[in-house]
Parts: C-alpha cells; structure tokens; sequence
C-alpha cells in the first residue's frame, strides 16, 4: 500500500484525502453520489490530472448505482450515465485525463447489454478499480525512465504538484524524483510554492518531506534567481493535456520555466502517463485553460489581501511549446525532442 493515499475506494463511497486542509490536517472527504464527487472535483479537495480521472471513474460507478435504483421503464441508463459523465467533464477542462476516465467508464458500460444490473454494475466497479491500479504501476514505469535521465547527483527544480496526491499514489514528476531517490543519488529538490492555490509549498514539500527526500521551498519568482545562478541541474513538471505536436498544458507558470532552463542551458522534463496525450487537437493553442476564481488571488485563507475592487485575473495553466521540452518521459519510454512527428512515431509503435 502507498504511503500517501489521496483517494480510497471502500465498495460503497469514495474517501477522498482533502488536499485544502493539507498540510495542517489529514483528513478525508467521503462522496456517497457522482454530484459530490463532482463537487470534491470542482472545490479542489481533489485535484491533479491523473488523480480526477481515476476519481472520476468511481464517480461514474457512483452514478451507475444510483441510475440502477431509480431508471423508469422508458429511460436509458446509458444515456443517464452518459450526461452524468458530460457534467463532470465539464467541471475542470484543460486536463484531459478527467475526460478520459469518463469516456473508459463509457466505453465500458456500452457493452453491458445482456447483463443483469448486478452484474453490470460489478463490471463497472472493476473498470475504475482497475484504472486506479494500473495508475500507479503507470507511475512507477514514468519513475524508472525518468531516475534514468537524472546525473548520480542533481537538484531538480519542480513546480506545482504531480506527485502521489496528484495521481492515485506514486506521482509522474514526483515519481522520478522518489525513484532517482529510491535508486541512491543524491537528489536535492526545489519546490516553487505556487500561486495562488500553493500546491508546492502545501503539497509537494509535504510529500517529500513524508518520504525523506530533501527539499527547499522557494518563490515562485525566485526561480530565475536559483536556475542562473548554477543551484538547478534540471526542471521537472506534470502535465495536463499534451496536443498532437507535444505542447504541454500544465499549472500556470510551467512555461516561464521552461523558458528559463532554454535560455541557461538545462534540460526541462515532462513526465505524463499516455493518457495525458489529447492526439485530436494540433496545437496548445486549441487546449482550453481553465479560468479560475479571482478570489484565489484575492485572498489568503478567505482573508482580503488586497483593496476592495481590485480585478484579478486566474488562468490556471499555461502552454509550453514542445520547441521549450527536451523530452516527455511516458510509462512507454521517453520521446525526445518531442514534436509531431516524434510522437506520431512513438505512438506507432506503442500500438
Ligand atoms: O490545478 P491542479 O492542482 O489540478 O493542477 C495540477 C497540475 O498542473 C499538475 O502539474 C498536473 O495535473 C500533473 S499531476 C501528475
């Protein structure tokens, strides 16, 4: 069993690890129903690409049951399911994986046919279950292949959080870093804290303090300063929905980094499981960033820190043009230089 457990799934609800109240308190969020699923995903008790996806997938079982109980003779439980999956799609749109979790769930349930609903819904529940397994072993792979790109000694500069809480319980950048960690080298790492909604200095220094690794916080605007200074060997982030040509969605700021480390000369990393991979859109220019609350910004614990009437404005990620990423490290291997053809290739032969 993994350490940190951000979601935990008892047979009948969802017990989501409530990452608002981290690091001050452990304490977990029960969702009996797929609206208070939704609402876990919406207010941010759960967040982390991978981690709503596999949350959204018990979601749906969630969904699933209660259709079961209460379909009338002249509806579809298909199409119940179908509009429930539509709303929790909708609830966070640039990360992909949310999306994805659903449509497995739908997939799924188009071929229950011929079933009864016991059976139907057990068959369902296995999906999730098995998403949620096959999430973490994803995540040990992305670990391996990427420990294998990090230098016997390194500091790694990382941003936002993509570790256990942002996944079902390993992490994709924080899954490298654990695994370089794991293997023996001597690994220092560099949290930028986050703004606004801290999930560096909140979650990841955390996570890493919980496992030992060591760790030093800094400003988000402090990472120029410390990348040309010579104190980062490499930059390492999650991602949320890498087009067809590898830009990468990710929590707002990625890209100023990805800036940074071209303009010094280190290697910026992005570590995502296949999933992450939206191949029908070209370009980030087509990825949709969500637009958060002007409060976050606003505000400090529901403290003003700012005048009254001050505009904020909250674009909660950003695009990194692949030309910025000097590899994507997937649970398959890792796509150097990635551009359109590079992953048309990889994905080629990944099938
Ligand atoms: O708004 P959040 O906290 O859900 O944003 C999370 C990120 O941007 C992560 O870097 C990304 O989802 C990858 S998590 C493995």
């Amino acid at each position: 069993m993994e350490k940190i457990q951000p979601l935990i799934w008892d047979g009948e609800a969802l017990l989501l690890l409530d990452q608002r109240a981290l690091p001050g308190e452990v304490i977990y969020v029960r969702c009996d129903s797929v609206e208070e699923v939704g609402e876990a995903i919406r207010d941010m008790v759960v967040r982390g690409a991978p981690a709503i996806g596999v949350t959204a997938a018990f979601g749906m079982v969630l969904a699933a049951r209660h259709i079961a109980r209460t379909l009338t003779g002249d509806e579809s439980l298909l199409a119940r399911l179908g509009k429930a999956g539509a709303t929790l799609k909708s609830i966070r749109p640039t990360a992909v994986n949310l999306s994805w979790g659903v449509e497995q769930m739908l997939d799924r349930a188009k071929t229950l046919s011929g079933m009864t609903p016991g059976e139907g819904l057990e068959q369902l529940e296995k999906v999730a279950r098995k998403i949620f397994a096959e999430d973490i072993a994803v995540n040990k792979r992305i670990g391996e292949y990427g420990a294998s790109l990090l230098p016997a000694r390194c500091s790694i500069l990382t941003h936002c959080n993509a570790g256990a809480l942002a996944t079902a319980g390993y992490g994709t950048a924080l899954g490298v870093i654990r695994s370089a960690f794991a293997a023996g080298k001597d690994i220092q790492v560099f949290a930028d804290e986050t703004r606004p909604f801290l999930q560096g200095s909140r979650l990841t220094a955390w996570e890493l303090q919980q496992e030992g690794i060591p760790v030093t916080l800094i400003v988000d605007s402090a990472a120029g300063y410390f990348i040309s200074t010579g104190q980062i060997d490499c930059v390492i982030v999650g991602a949320d929905r890498i087009a067809a040509n590898g830009d990468v969605a990710n929590k707002i700021g990625t890209y100023m980094l990805a800036v940074l480390a071209g303009r010094h000369n280190i290697p910026f990393y992005v570590a995502a499981p296949l999933s992450t991979f939206d191949l029908s859109l070209a370009a980030g220019e087509q990825i949709e960033v969500e637009n958060r609350c002007e409060t976050e910004i606003t505000h400090l614990k529901k403290v003003a820190i700012t005048a009254p009437g001050i505009r904020a404005q909250n674009p909660s990620f950003d695009i990194t043009p692949a030309g910025l990423i000097t590899a994507i490290v997937t649970e398959n291997g890792i796509i150097s230089q990635p551009d359109q053809h590079n992953i048309a290739r990889y994905f080629k032969n990944a099938r």
